[in-house]
């Protein structure tokens, strides 16, 4: 792995950095406080690129490669993690669809979220009792003449109230993960229905939702892939979202860091710097090294990726990792603030609220070891 950046590399990270700082990172708290999900915000991602990384310039992307894409996530979650959770579903749904579409689907679909048109894309796998498990999900698809008709529930959808676009899970057959069926379903489809608006520990700019659909009507040709493929391209789109999760993870933590410099250099404690002192200082050298190792993992996992290599294990390792080491950060930088650490007028307890779902979305950390552990026996064994 060549650990310097290529000229796009460090283009995609330094715009991805000055629109994060500029434009996402002032507006970060009172978005928290008031839950206020930043509809126009999407629109100048979508203008730098940032709903297509990883896409070809032909459907709308920067077409700068996965590199890239973990480095810009990091820089928008360095600023504001719900901003960069929905850019992540979106890249992601871009992805599954021009990885699995048709032309047709690549021309309308991809090119809607790449170019902002649909907003923000989501991703429709949960339900209330289907979560680690999505081989037990309910939701069925019918086929009626040139249609299928969903009926069933979702649940924790990220930015389902905003989507214009979705990628939505269904069974056409079987049971277990075999029959599972995936669709592109255009939001404002008559019969799917926006549900309660969660009310979350962290990301509350992020908007998540329940969706159901009753008597949902999709056109045949929005099957994605063919019928009983969807398990695979849940695994697929997943594999690739993780990598996205994990630099999320590496932003937030490095935040948290750099948060925690300031404060304990100006702080004073007993006469001193909070900063002199060695305890704080041990923390700190910990939450570095931590930090980097994470930073290393996810890229190592986006470069792979990016050649075209298996990478199912090591976007596994990267989000284990980011996510765990972020919680960590953000617990001892909110201890490195004191009582300042645990009122919204530092950063640092936002990063901390923010932080604790990155160890259950897209894969808990347990979903990542059975992953990392079923990988590692299939390699060697
Ligand atoms: N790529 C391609 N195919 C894959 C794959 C991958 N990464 N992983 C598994 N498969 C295939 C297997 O080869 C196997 O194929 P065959 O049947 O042909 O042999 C099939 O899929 C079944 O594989 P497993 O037996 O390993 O499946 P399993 O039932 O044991 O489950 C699991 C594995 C890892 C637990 C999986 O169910 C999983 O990842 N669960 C977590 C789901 C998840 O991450 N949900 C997050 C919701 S989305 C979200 O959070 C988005 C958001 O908005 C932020």
């Amino acid at each position: 792995m060549n650990l310097e950046l290529t000229e796009t590399q460090t283009l995609i990270r330094d715009t991805a950095r000055k629109f994060a700082r500029e434009r996402v990172a002032p507006q970060a708290r009172a978005m928290d406080r008031e839950e206020r999900f930043p509809t126009e915000l999407f629109r100048e991602l979508a203008e730098l690129g940032l709903l297509g990384v990883n896409l070809p310039s032909k459907y709308g992307g920067a077409e700068a490669g996965v590199v890239a894409y973990a480095l810009a996530m990091m820089e928008m979650a360095a600023a504001d993690a719900s901003v960069s959770v929905a850019m992540a579903v979106t890249n992601m749904c871009a992805e599954l669809i021009h990885a699995f579409g048709t032309d047709a689907q690549r021309e309308k679909y991809v090119t809607r979220l790449t170019l902002g048109e649909a907003v923000v894309g989501s991703f429709a796998l949960s339900e209330p009792h289907a979560g680690s498990d999505p081989g037990a999900l309910l939701t069925s698809a019918v086929k009626r003449g040139d249609r299928y008709v969903l009926n069933g529930s979702k649940q924790w959808i990220t930015s389902g109230a905003h989507a214009g676009v979705m990628v939505v899970w269904a069974r056409t057959s079987g049971t277990g993960n075999k029959g599972l069926s995936c669709f592109i379903v255009e939001g404002g489809t008559k019969g799917l229905h926006i549900g309660r608006h969660e009310d979350k520990m962290g990301l509350r700019a992020s908007n998540t939702v329940a969706l159901t659909f009753e008597d949902c009507e999709v056109p045949a040709e929005n099957l994605l892939g063919k019928e009983g493929d969807g398990f695979k391209l849940a695994m697929t789109a997943l594999d690739g979202g993780r990598i996205g999760i994990a630099a999320q993870a590496c932003g937030v933590a490095r935040a948290a860091m750099e948060a925690t410099v300031s404060y304990t250099k100006d702080r004073k404690a007993f006469g001193e710097a909070v900063a002199e002192f060695q305890a704080p200082r041990f923390m700190m050298a910990d939450m570095k090294t931590q930090l980097s190792a994470a930073e290393l993992l996810t890229l190592r996992a986006a470069y792979l990726k990016e050649q075209k290599q298996p990478f199912t294990r090591e976007a596994s390792m990267a989000k284990l990792f980011a996510s765990e080491t972020s919680n960590r950060v953000c617990d001892k930088a909110v201890q490195l603030h004191g009582g300042y650490g645990y009122i919204d007028e530092f950063p640092v307890e936002r990063y901390f609220r923010d932080a604790r779902v990155q160890t259950i979305y897209e894969g808990t950390s347990e979903v990542q070891r059975l992953v990392i552990a079923r990988e590692t026996f299939r390699l060697i064994g």
